[in-house]
Protein backbone atom coordinates (compact mmCIF):
# COMPACT_ATOMS: atom_id res chain seq x y z
CA UNK A 1 0.00 0.00 0.00
CA UNK A 2 1.54 3.37 -1.12
CA UNK A 3 1.41 6.14 1.93
CA UNK A 4 0.19 9.58 1.95
CA UNK A 5 1.71 11.75 -0.66
CA UNK A 6 4.41 14.72 -0.49
CA UNK A 7 1.93 17.48 -0.72
CA UNK A 8 0.20 16.53 2.82
CA UNK A 9 3.97 16.98 4.05
CA UNK A 10 5.26 20.29 2.59
CA UNK A 11 3.16 23.21 2.44
CA UNK A 12 0.37 25.81 4.42
CA UNK A 13 -2.65 25.02 2.32
CA UNK A 14 -2.99 21.57 2.92
CA UNK A 15 -1.56 22.01 6.66
CA UNK A 16 -4.70 24.52 7.07
CA UNK A 17 -7.43 22.10 5.34
CA UNK A 18 -6.19 19.66 8.23
CA UNK A 19 -6.41 22.35 10.52
CA UNK A 20 -9.93 22.77 9.59
CA UNK A 21 -11.08 18.99 8.89
CA UNK A 22 -9.14 17.11 10.94
CA UNK A 23 -8.41 18.96 14.47
CA UNK A 24 -11.18 21.90 14.63
CA UNK A 25 -13.95 19.05 14.67
CA UNK A 26 -13.11 16.86 17.26
CA UNK A 27 -11.41 16.84 20.80
CA UNK A 28 -7.34 17.85 20.80
CA UNK A 29 -4.85 17.12 23.30
CA UNK A 30 -3.30 20.84 23.34
CA UNK A 31 -1.26 20.32 26.29
CA UNK A 32 -1.76 20.45 30.13
CA UNK A 33 -3.36 21.63 33.16
CA UNK A 34 -0.73 21.71 35.21
CA UNK A 35 1.17 23.54 33.03
CA UNK A 36 -0.55 26.45 34.48
CA UNK A 37 -0.60 25.10 38.04
CA UNK A 38 -2.25 27.91 40.10
CA UNK A 39 -4.83 30.48 39.52
CA UNK A 40 -3.01 33.52 38.05
CA UNK A 41 -1.02 31.75 35.74
CA UNK A 42 -0.47 31.33 32.19
CA UNK A 43 0.46 28.90 29.63
CA UNK A 44 1.38 30.06 25.81
CA UNK A 45 0.48 27.59 23.00
CA UNK A 46 1.03 28.22 19.05
CA UNK A 47 -1.39 25.33 17.77
CA UNK A 48 -1.63 25.63 13.62
CA UNK A 49 -0.75 29.03 13.21
CA UNK A 50 -3.03 29.97 15.79
CA UNK A 51 -2.18 31.65 19.01
CA UNK A 52 -3.64 29.98 22.02
CA UNK A 53 -3.53 30.16 26.21
CA UNK A 54 -4.35 28.04 28.92
CA UNK A 55 -5.47 30.15 32.15
CA UNK A 56 -6.24 29.14 35.45
CA UNK A 57 -8.46 31.21 36.88
CA UNK A 58 -9.25 31.80 40.87
CA UNK A 59 -12.01 29.60 40.90
CA UNK A 60 -9.23 26.74 40.05
CA UNK A 61 -11.11 26.16 36.41
CA UNK A 62 -9.33 25.78 33.69
CA UNK A 63 -9.40 27.97 30.30
CA UNK A 64 -8.10 28.23 27.03
CA UNK A 65 -8.52 31.61 25.20
CA UNK A 66 -7.79 32.64 21.26
CA UNK A 67 -4.55 34.64 22.45
CA UNK A 68 -5.47 37.81 21.02
CA UNK A 69 -7.19 41.45 22.24
CA UNK A 70 -10.15 42.12 21.01
CA UNK A 71 -9.37 45.91 20.60
CA UNK A 72 -6.92 45.85 17.67
CA UNK A 73 -5.63 42.50 17.67
CA UNK A 74 -2.53 42.79 19.40
CA UNK A 75 -1.22 39.25 20.73
CA UNK A 76 -2.28 39.19 24.63
CA UNK A 77 0.26 37.28 26.33
CA UNK A 78 3.76 37.42 25.57
CA UNK A 79 4.98 35.12 27.65
CA UNK A 80 3.82 32.31 29.66
CA UNK A 81 4.56 32.15 33.55
CA UNK A 82 2.20 33.44 36.63
CA UNK A 83 0.85 36.85 35.19
CA UNK A 84 -1.63 37.64 38.43
CA UNK A 85 -5.32 38.54 38.62
CA UNK A 86 -5.57 40.32 35.04
CA UNK A 87 -3.99 39.92 31.68
CA UNK A 88 -3.15 43.19 30.27
CA UNK A 89 -2.84 44.32 26.62
CA UNK A 90 0.66 45.59 26.04
CA UNK A 91 -0.49 47.78 23.39
CA UNK A 92 -3.32 49.98 24.67
CA UNK A 93 -4.43 48.40 28.39
CA UNK A 94 -7.34 46.98 27.64
CA UNK A 95 -7.53 44.45 30.83
CA UNK A 96 -8.99 41.39 31.05
CA UNK A 97 -9.97 39.63 34.04
CA UNK A 98 -8.60 35.35 33.99
CA UNK A 99 -11.99 33.87 33.21
CA UNK A 100 -12.02 36.40 29.72
CA UNK A 101 -14.08 38.88 30.79
CA UNK A 102 -12.96 42.37 29.94
CA UNK A 103 -12.68 44.15 33.11
CA UNK A 104 -11.09 47.79 31.97
CA UNK A 105 -10.28 49.93 28.81
CA UNK A 106 -8.39 52.83 29.85
CA UNK A 107 -9.17 56.25 28.52
CA UNK A 108 -11.38 54.67 25.33
CA UNK A 109 -13.59 57.86 25.49
CA UNK A 110 -10.54 60.35 25.70
CA UNK A 111 -8.09 61.19 28.29
CA UNK A 112 -9.57 60.02 31.55
CA UNK A 113 -12.91 58.62 30.06
CA UNK A 114 -12.71 54.77 30.66
CA UNK A 115 -16.17 53.85 29.18
CA UNK A 116 -17.83 55.26 26.20
CA UNK A 117 -21.39 55.01 24.21
CA UNK A 118 -21.66 52.57 21.94
CA UNK A 119 -19.33 50.41 23.40
CA UNK A 120 -20.54 47.16 25.41
CA UNK A 121 -17.96 45.51 27.44
CA UNK A 122 -19.57 42.42 28.45
CA UNK A 123 -19.62 41.58 24.71
CA UNK A 124 -15.81 42.12 24.09
CA UNK A 125 -14.52 39.36 26.30
CA UNK A 126 -11.94 36.92 25.26
CA UNK A 127 -13.16 34.51 22.39
CA UNK A 128 -12.77 31.42 24.33
CA UNK A 129 -12.31 27.90 22.96
CA UNK A 130 -14.31 24.65 24.47
CA UNK A 131 -11.97 22.77 26.53
CA UNK A 132 -11.58 19.57 28.94
CA UNK A 133 -9.41 18.27 31.53
CA UNK A 134 -8.76 14.71 31.60
CA UNK A 135 -5.98 13.21 33.71
CA UNK A 136 -4.18 16.43 33.51
CA UNK A 137 -4.07 16.37 29.54
CA UNK A 138 -6.02 19.27 28.34
CA UNK A 139 -8.15 18.67 25.40
CA UNK A 140 -9.83 21.45 22.91
CA UNK A 141 -13.25 21.22 20.55
CA UNK A 142 -11.41 24.45 18.60
CA UNK A 143 -15.16 24.80 16.00
CA UNK A 144 -17.45 23.40 18.91
CA UNK A 145 -18.92 20.88 16.62
CA UNK A 146 -17.35 17.76 18.45
CA UNK A 147 -19.67 14.97 20.12
CA UNK A 148 -19.35 14.94 23.27
CA UNK A 149 -16.09 14.78 25.43
CA UNK A 150 -17.26 11.43 27.38
CA UNK A 151 -18.12 9.72 23.84
CA UNK A 152 -14.66 10.57 22.47
CA UNK A 153 -12.76 9.50 25.57
CA UNK A 154 -14.42 6.17 26.07
CA UNK A 155 -12.90 4.00 24.02
CA UNK A 156 -9.40 5.05 25.52
CA UNK A 157 -10.78 4.43 29.27
CA UNK A 158 -12.08 1.34 28.50
CA UNK A 159 -8.86 0.01 27.31
CA UNK A 160 -6.71 1.15 29.85
CA UNK A 161 -9.09 -0.16 32.73
CA UNK A 162 -8.06 -3.41 31.89
CA UNK A 163 -4.74 -2.50 33.09
CA UNK A 164 -5.10 0.20 35.73
CA UNK A 165 -8.80 -0.86 36.92
CA UNK A 166 -10.91 2.34 38.33
CA UNK A 167 -7.99 3.71 40.77
CA UNK A 168 -5.29 4.19 38.15
CA UNK A 169 -6.42 8.11 37.65
CA UNK A 170 -7.07 9.20 40.67
CA UNK A 171 -3.49 7.70 41.27
CA UNK A 172 -1.60 9.54 38.86
CA UNK A 173 0.87 11.97 40.00
CA UNK A 174 3.22 14.51 38.13
CA UNK A 175 6.50 15.65 40.50
CA UNK A 176 6.05 19.78 40.46
CA UNK A 177 9.86 20.22 40.28
CA UNK A 178 10.10 17.55 36.94
CA UNK A 179 11.00 19.30 34.15
CA UNK A 180 9.31 18.82 30.91
CA UNK A 181 10.55 17.15 27.94
CA UNK A 182 9.96 19.34 24.76
CA UNK A 183 11.50 18.93 21.33
CA UNK A 184 11.15 21.55 18.51
CA UNK A 185 11.47 19.72 15.35
CA UNK A 186 11.68 20.84 11.58
CA UNK A 187 9.00 18.35 10.60
CA UNK A 188 5.13 17.50 9.43
CA UNK A 189 2.85 16.19 12.75
CA UNK A 190 1.85 13.32 11.01
CA UNK A 191 5.69 11.86 10.86
CA UNK A 192 6.33 12.08 14.48
CA UNK A 193 2.75 10.18 14.79
CA UNK A 194 3.69 7.41 12.06
CA UNK A 195 7.41 7.00 13.53
CA UNK A 196 5.82 6.06 16.84
CA UNK A 197 3.14 3.61 15.58
CA UNK A 198 6.02 1.12 14.52
CA UNK A 199 8.64 -0.59 16.17
CA UNK A 200 10.07 -1.96 12.65
CA UNK A 201 12.72 0.87 13.10
CA UNK A 202 13.63 0.00 17.22
CA UNK A 203 16.56 -2.46 15.95
CA UNK A 204 18.39 0.45 13.90
CA UNK A 205 17.34 4.02 15.64
CA UNK A 206 16.63 2.71 19.97
CA UNK A 207 19.64 -0.25 20.05
CA UNK A 208 19.22 -0.05 24.05
CA UNK A 209 15.21 0.16 24.23
CA UNK A 210 15.28 -2.75 21.78
CA UNK A 211 17.60 -5.06 24.01
CA UNK A 212 15.07 -4.51 27.02
CA UNK A 213 11.86 -4.09 24.62
CA UNK A 214 12.77 -5.99 21.39
CA UNK A 215 10.57 -5.32 17.93
CA UNK A 216 9.60 -9.07 18.27
CA UNK A 217 7.74 -8.37 21.80
CA UNK A 218 5.47 -5.55 20.75
CA UNK A 219 2.20 -6.45 18.90
CA UNK A 220 0.71 -3.68 16.88
CA UNK A 221 -2.95 -3.11 17.36
CA UNK A 222 -5.67 -0.99 15.41
CA UNK A 223 -8.74 0.67 16.59
CA UNK A 224 -10.79 3.21 15.37
CA UNK A 225 -9.67 6.48 17.59
CA UNK A 226 -6.44 4.99 17.73
CA UNK A 227 -3.41 2.81 17.26
CA UNK A 228 0.00 1.57 18.11
CA UNK A 229 2.00 -1.06 19.98
CA UNK A 230 1.28 -3.24 22.82
CA UNK A 231 4.75 -4.56 24.47
CA UNK A 232 4.87 -7.91 26.40
CA UNK A 233 8.35 -7.19 27.84
CA UNK A 234 8.22 -4.23 30.18
CA UNK A 235 10.64 -4.64 32.73
CA UNK A 236 10.15 -3.68 36.26
CA UNK A 237 12.41 -3.50 38.63
CA UNK A 238 13.37 -7.18 39.40
CA UNK A 239 12.92 -6.38 43.50
CA UNK A 240 9.87 -4.30 44.70
CA UNK A 241 12.01 -2.19 46.75
CA UNK A 242 14.55 -1.34 43.96
CA UNK A 243 10.80 -0.13 41.44
CA UNK A 244 8.54 2.53 41.60
CA UNK A 245 5.21 2.71 43.23
CA UNK A 246 3.01 0.51 41.07
CA UNK A 247 -0.81 1.09 39.96
CA UNK A 248 -2.84 -0.46 42.72
CA UNK A 249 -5.20 -2.66 40.53
CA UNK A 250 -2.70 -3.22 37.90
CA UNK A 251 -3.19 -7.15 37.37
CA UNK A 252 0.06 -9.16 38.42
CA UNK A 253 0.05 -11.91 35.51
CA UNK A 254 0.22 -8.66 33.09
CA UNK A 255 3.68 -6.49 35.04
CA UNK A 256 5.19 -7.08 31.86
CA UNK A 257 2.75 -5.23 29.60
CA UNK A 258 3.27 -1.55 28.21
CA UNK A 259 0.38 -0.17 25.92
CA UNK A 260 1.84 2.68 23.68
CA UNK A 261 -1.36 3.71 21.47
CA UNK A 262 -1.14 6.69 19.57
CA UNK A 263 -4.58 8.48 20.22
CA UNK A 264 -5.30 10.45 17.13
CA UNK A 265 -5.01 12.27 15.74
CA UNK A 266 -1.83 13.84 17.76
CA UNK A 267 -1.77 12.42 21.29
CA UNK A 268 1.05 9.81 21.89
CA UNK A 269 0.76 7.79 24.81
CA UNK A 270 2.96 5.19 26.65
CA UNK A 271 0.92 3.20 29.87
CA UNK A 272 3.34 0.70 32.18
CA UNK A 273 2.37 -0.49 35.58
CA UNK A 274 4.72 2.38 37.49
CA UNK A 275 4.39 5.35 35.22
CA UNK A 276 2.65 7.02 32.10
CA UNK A 277 4.36 9.47 30.03
CA UNK A 278 1.85 11.38 27.68
CA UNK A 279 3.16 12.98 24.48
CA UNK A 280 1.33 15.99 22.58
CA UNK A 281 2.79 16.53 19.35
CA UNK A 282 1.53 20.04 18.83
CA UNK A 283 1.46 21.38 15.29
CA UNK A 284 2.76 24.55 15.06
CA UNK A 285 3.36 24.88 10.80
CA UNK A 286 2.89 22.60 8.50
CA UNK A 287 6.90 21.72 8.79
CA UNK A 288 6.99 22.29 12.36
CA UNK A 289 6.19 20.78 15.73
CA UNK A 290 6.59 20.87 19.26
CA UNK A 291 6.70 17.79 21.29
CA UNK A 292 5.54 17.87 25.09
CA UNK A 293 6.22 15.19 27.36
CA UNK A 294 5.51 15.08 30.52
CA UNK A 295 5.71 11.97 32.99
CA UNK A 296 3.52 10.91 35.70
CA UNK A 297 4.11 8.39 38.06
CA UNK A 298 1.91 6.47 40.94
CA UNK A 299 0.28 7.57 44.07
CA UNK A 300 1.71 10.67 46.74
CA UNK A 301 4.57 7.86 47.86
CA UNK A 302 6.01 8.33 44.41
CA UNK A 303 7.13 11.42 44.63
CA UNK A 304 9.06 11.31 47.98
CA UNK A 305 13.12 11.47 47.90
CA UNK A 306 13.29 8.16 48.39
CA UNK A 307 12.24 7.44 44.49
CA UNK A 308 13.72 10.45 43.25
CA UNK A 309 16.29 8.22 41.68
CA UNK A 310 14.38 6.13 40.10
CA UNK A 311 11.99 8.62 38.78
CA UNK A 312 15.38 10.49 37.48
CA UNK A 313 16.27 7.11 35.59
CA UNK A 314 12.83 7.02 33.83
CA UNK A 315 12.52 10.51 32.83
CA UNK A 316 16.73 10.04 31.60
CA UNK A 317 15.83 6.96 29.34
CA UNK A 318 12.19 8.41 27.74
CA UNK A 319 14.19 11.29 26.73
CA UNK A 320 17.55 9.60 25.54
CA UNK A 321 14.51 7.36 23.38
CA UNK A 322 12.72 10.51 21.83
CA UNK A 323 15.76 12.21 21.12
CA UNK A 324 16.79 9.56 19.54
CA UNK A 325 13.35 9.48 16.64
CA UNK A 326 14.09 13.13 16.33
CA UNK A 327 16.53 12.72 13.19
CA UNK A 328 14.39 10.29 11.75
CA UNK A 329 11.28 12.96 11.93
CA UNK A 330 13.51 15.25 10.07
CA UNK A 331 14.84 12.99 7.98
CA UNK A 332 11.74 12.30 6.36
CA UNK A 333 10.52 15.51 6.52
CA UNK A 334 13.16 16.42 3.94
CA UNK A 335 12.33 13.47 1.58
CA UNK A 336 9.46 14.86 1.66
CA UNK A 337 11.19 17.67 -1.03
CA UNK A 338 12.13 15.12 -3.33
CA UNK A 339 10.07 14.15 -6.84
CA UNK A 340 11.57 10.78 -6.16
CA UNK A 341 9.45 9.95 -3.29
CA UNK A 342 5.00 10.48 -3.82
CA UNK A 343 3.48 8.09 -0.92
CA UNK A 344 6.54 5.28 -0.48
CA UNK A 345 5.66 1.36 -0.17
CA UNK A 346 4.32 0.62 3.35
CA UNK A 347 5.00 -2.76 4.86
CA UNK A 348 1.75 -4.92 5.07
CA UNK A 349 2.67 -5.96 8.27
CA UNK A 350 5.35 -3.87 10.24
CA UNK A 351 3.05 -0.43 8.93
CA UNK A 352 0.25 -1.66 9.53
CA UNK A 353 -0.94 1.00 12.07
CA UNK A 354 0.49 3.60 9.84
CA UNK A 355 -1.52 2.27 7.57
CA UNK A 356 -4.48 2.86 9.45
CA UNK A 357 -3.62 6.10 10.44
CA UNK A 358 -3.09 7.37 6.56
CA UNK A 359 -6.86 6.04 6.15
CA UNK A 360 -7.73 7.29 9.33
CA UNK A 361 -6.45 11.26 7.82
CA UNK A 362 -7.54 10.49 4.43
CA UNK A 363 -11.68 9.27 5.40
CA UNK A 364 -11.32 12.77 6.92
CA UNK A 365 -9.62 14.75 4.26
CA UNK A 366 -11.84 13.51 1.90
CA UNK A 367 -9.34 12.04 -0.69
S1 LIG B 1 -4.84 46.06 20.77
FE1 LIG B 1 -5.06 45.49 22.80
S2 LIG B 1 -5.58 47.29 23.83
FE2 LIG B 1 -5.42 47.89 21.77
FE1 LIG C 1 11.23 5.56 17.99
Amino acid sequence: MKGLANRYYDNKEDFLVERAKIFAPMWVCIGFASDAPLPGYVYRVEFMELPLIIVRDYDNAVHVFHNVCRHRGHILVTESGELGASLRCPYHSWTYALNGSLMRTPHIGGLGIHDCEAFERNEAGLISVDCRVWNDLLFINLDGSADSFEKFIHPLEERWSRLWGTSGSDKLRRHEDFQPICFDIDANWKLAIENYLEAYHLPTVHSELNRVSPMQDHDIQVAEQFAGQVSHCYQLGAESENRLPIFPDWPSPLLTEADYPALFPNTLLGLQADHLFVMVVIPIHFNQIREETRLYFVGDESLTLEYETLRQEQAVFWRHVFEEDVSVVTGMQKGRASSGFDGGILSPVQDRATQAFHEWVSIRLGI
